[in-house]
């Protein structure tokens, strides 16, 4: 035994020197570039693979092999930083990957193995990097994906373990990026249910910065895996350099933001080894969630428009189509209704101009009526005591009134007070020999079992075989982990619950996806709580935030239009008094604020009568003709923040040939009599004429020159002064170009 160990020693070694002379031979760059920016990784000249750059593009990257790297204070080492670092060669800052070996050994070092670019198909090109531990069988391969005309760069990592034996990874990030400035400014989302995406910018200090989330499921309510940092100062709109990233993962998320001793900045970002350890068999692999990148050196607003342009074409399902209006019966009705109620909606939502009503939460459950929130879920049969004629009826219903159905689920969930609960308790996350915690009447069902995977897919399935006439599904999820735990799993393997619920949950959307590729599913969690890119990828919307105040919204769309795009922000026009908020506020303002993302309403629509009726109709048909396009398809310019100083908010979406503008201007503190906003516009050739037209007017015009022509140059450098002052004014205008 003992030889045979010695022997294997000694032709390591043998076989790692020679690596390390190919190596310094084979010093290289390797560069990722899209059209504006570059990634740039060296192999250094003992054939480690060190993360150079990300910024601006630079069009000679061969110059980073003059680079050298300084010996690290009190080391007698040279020191640079790994692309993918790992614990167990110098680096003492967060590790993206820390393995225990199957011996006990906690160190791992990777070399570079070899590297695979591949050709710019269709505006994408991957290349695939591998590493190799100089010692032990285990293989990391980096994924880089460059999407050329968003600027956009993605990274995810597959771990494979060729040794003998299974190994437990401790941590195992997607991705590591290492940012040089003398201040770094970093934007971050924070909230609560009903707050979701309130934007925060602080400056880091040494020390770590960790956003994270430990709750398994409804993981974005909170904290979201996103960020916006600013080089050198705060971030600005329009200028100077700025890194967006956000992880596209659904379960528990850990991003660090390392301002290490030498000044420099780690970002560490990926699945939260919380409770996570990762037991990775011989021969096996690990695929870890994919990391979006961004970078501009103009400022944040085009990080935002990256972000857009990428999620729109690879992030989203149908994200460059036309979205429907729709009518939500939520807050109309609630879990009171009946069939008269439900088609007497449906009559008002198809006067009104809406496309799709969405039947939400109450249609089922028999035994364990749903009610309200405390029985039923689990048990996806029509109520027959509330619709005794069944969906269809509802359905058919609907399409003699020219609109599209959609319905409300919840299929990852269940009430103790169900069918399903009795039926299958084995199928509950839970702790043995615990009391089961319910948060809001609700335990979760375990997705990590192929058993509930398969249930949660019929769930969906069997509606849409059942009833082919429904086109839309609200997928709600409205409860987070808070003893994790699996019946399912081995007892060596509860901790792969966190990673193997979301991977589950992945296996049910992407077999959805694979049957109903183009329906339109709308990703809901209590409102925002699983906005991701990794669930975009399989919905086409989500719904925003269970707050439909237009005041709130103006602060939650704003943080989230900063990372995702305008045209899948459901945002519906709600009754006044506001049910979360309790506030009051004009239709119009709630209309206006509404248009700024993909318009519903949630409301009971026979409500709405008189000259309110007919401003309503008005501005969806505005919403069809001019405004929706835009929301679709256009370039968003923020143009004043929410959260500056002054009271008010104005931003514009522009199409990409800049012939067409809507410009959006609200006023959200009331303001001393003759106080107007200037609002200078973005986005526009300089050298074209606009006109200009403001709809929405409740009739009211809110600006001197409505109607007029004036030059884009004049637009944004002079800008509009609005007439809008008191609380909860606002304006909406369209330009267009005039020859
Ligand atoms: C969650 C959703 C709401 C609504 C209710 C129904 O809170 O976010 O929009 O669907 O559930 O119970």
């Amino acid at each position: 035994m003992q030889t045979i160990y010695k022997r294997t020693i000694g032709a390591f070694i043998l076989i790692l020197s020679s690596c390390l002379l190919s190596f310094a031979q084979n010093a290289k760059v390797i560069e990722i570039q899209t059209k504006s920016t570059s990634l740039v990784y060296a192999v250094d000249s003992n054939g480690r693979l060190v993360f150079q750059y990300y910024g601006k593009a630079v069009e000679s990257p061969a110059a980073f092999l003059l680079q050298k790297s300084y010996p690290k204070p009190d080391t007698n080492r040279d020191f640079s930083y790994e692309a993918y670092p790992t614990f167990g060669l110098g680096n003492v800052n967060e590790p993206a990957l820390s393995v225990v070996h199957a011996d006990g050994s906690m160190n791992t070092e990777l070399a570079f193995d070899g590297v695979e670019k591949g050709e710019t198909f269709q505006g994408v090109s991957e290349t695939i990097i591998r590493l190799k531990d100089r010692i032990y069988a285990l293989e990391v391969e980096l994924h880089l994906k460059a999407f050329v005309e968003e600027d956009v760069i993605t990274q995810h990592v597959v771990i494979r373990n060729n040794e003998p034996e299974a190994v437990r990874m401790t941590n195992f990030a997607s991705s590591f990026l290492l940012l040089k400035s003398s201040e770094y400014y970093l934007t971050h989302f924070y909230g609560a249910w009903a707050g979701e995406m309130s934007v925060v910018e602080e400056k880091l200090e040494n020390g770590i910065k960790v956003i994270e989330c430990k709750k398994g499921v409804r993981t974005t309510q909170t904290e979201n895996a996103s960020f916006i940092v600013s080089l050198n100062h705060q971030a600005q709109e329009n200028e100077g350099d700025c890194y967006g990233g956000t992880l596209a993962w659904s379960g528990n998320y850990r991003l660090t933001f390392q301002v290490d001793e030498l000044k420099k900045l780690n970002i560490v970002s990926g699945v939260n080894p919380f409770l996570s350890d990762w037991h990775l068999k011989s021969g096996e692999s690990l695929t870890t969630p994919e990391m979006i990148y961004t970078f501009s050196s103009q400022g944040k607003g085009q990080v935002s428009r990256n972000f857009h342009d990428w999620g729109r074409k690879y992030g989203m399902v149908g994200g460059t189509k036309l979205h429907d209006i729709v009518l939500n019966s939520w807050e109309g009705a609630y879990f009171t209704f009946n069939e008269a109620t439900l088609t007497g909606m449906m009559d008002d939502a198809a006067e009104m101009g809406i496309e799709t009503f969405v039947l939400d939460d109450g249609w089922f459950g028999n035994k364990y009526p749903r009610n309200n929130d405390d029985a039923g879920l689990g048990d996806w049969q029509t109520n027959t005591q509330k619709l005794p004629d069944g969906l269809d009826y509802l359905i058919d219903y609907a399409h003699s009134k020219g609109l599209k159905f959609g319905l409300w689920i919840e299929p990852e969930m269940v009430n103790p007070e169900s069918e399903l609960a009795a039926n299958h308790p084995e199928w509950v996350v839970q702790s043995p020999g615990r009391e089961k915690i319910t948060w809001r009447n609700q335990w979760l069902l375990d997705l990590s079992n192929p058993k509930v995977q398969d249930f949660v897919y019929n769930v969906f399935d069997s509606l849409l075989t059942t009833h082919p006439g429904i086109e839309y599904i609200k997928w709600d999820a409205n409860r987070h982990v808070e003893q994790a735990g699996s019946t399912w799993l081995p007892t060596s393997e509860q901790t792969h619950f966190w990673v193997d619920y979301t991977k589950g949950l992945y296996s049910v959307y992407g077999r959805i996806r694979a049957k109903y590729p183009d329906f339109v599913i709308q990703d809901c969690a209590s409102g925002g709580g699983r906005l991701d890119y990794g669930a975009l990828k399989y919905h086409n919307e989500f719904w925003t935030s269970d707050n439909t105040d237009p005041l709130s919204r103006i602060f939650i769309q704003y943080g989230t239009n900063l990372i995702y795009p305008p045209v899948g922000t459901a945002s519906h026009v709600s009754t006044s008094p506001n049910h979360q908020t309790q506030r009051m506020a004009p239709l119009k303002f709630r209309f206006d604020v509404a248009m700024t993302g993909r318009l519903g309403m949630e409301l009971q629509p026979r409500n709405i009568q008189g000259p309110d009726r007919t401003f309503a109709m008005e501005a969806i048909q505005n919403y069809k003709q001019a405004v929706r396009p835009l929301i679709t398809n256009g370039d968003l310019f923020r143009l004043i923040s929410p959260y500056d100083e002054g009271g008010w908010a104005a931003q514009m979406y522009v199409s990409k040939d800049e012939t067409d503008a809507v410009l959006f201007a609200f006023s959200i503190e009331p303001h001393t009599r003759g106080i107007f906003p200037t609002v200078k516009l973005n986005g526009l050739d300089p050298a074209k004429r606009y006109q200009i037209t403001e709809i929405n007017t409740n009739g009211r015009s809110r600006f001197w020159g409505d109607g007029q022509t004036l030059p884009g140059d004049y637009l944004m450098n002079v800008g509009l002064e609005l007439k809008i002052s008191n609380q909860y004014d606002s304006a909406v205008f369209l330009l267009k170009e005039i020859n």
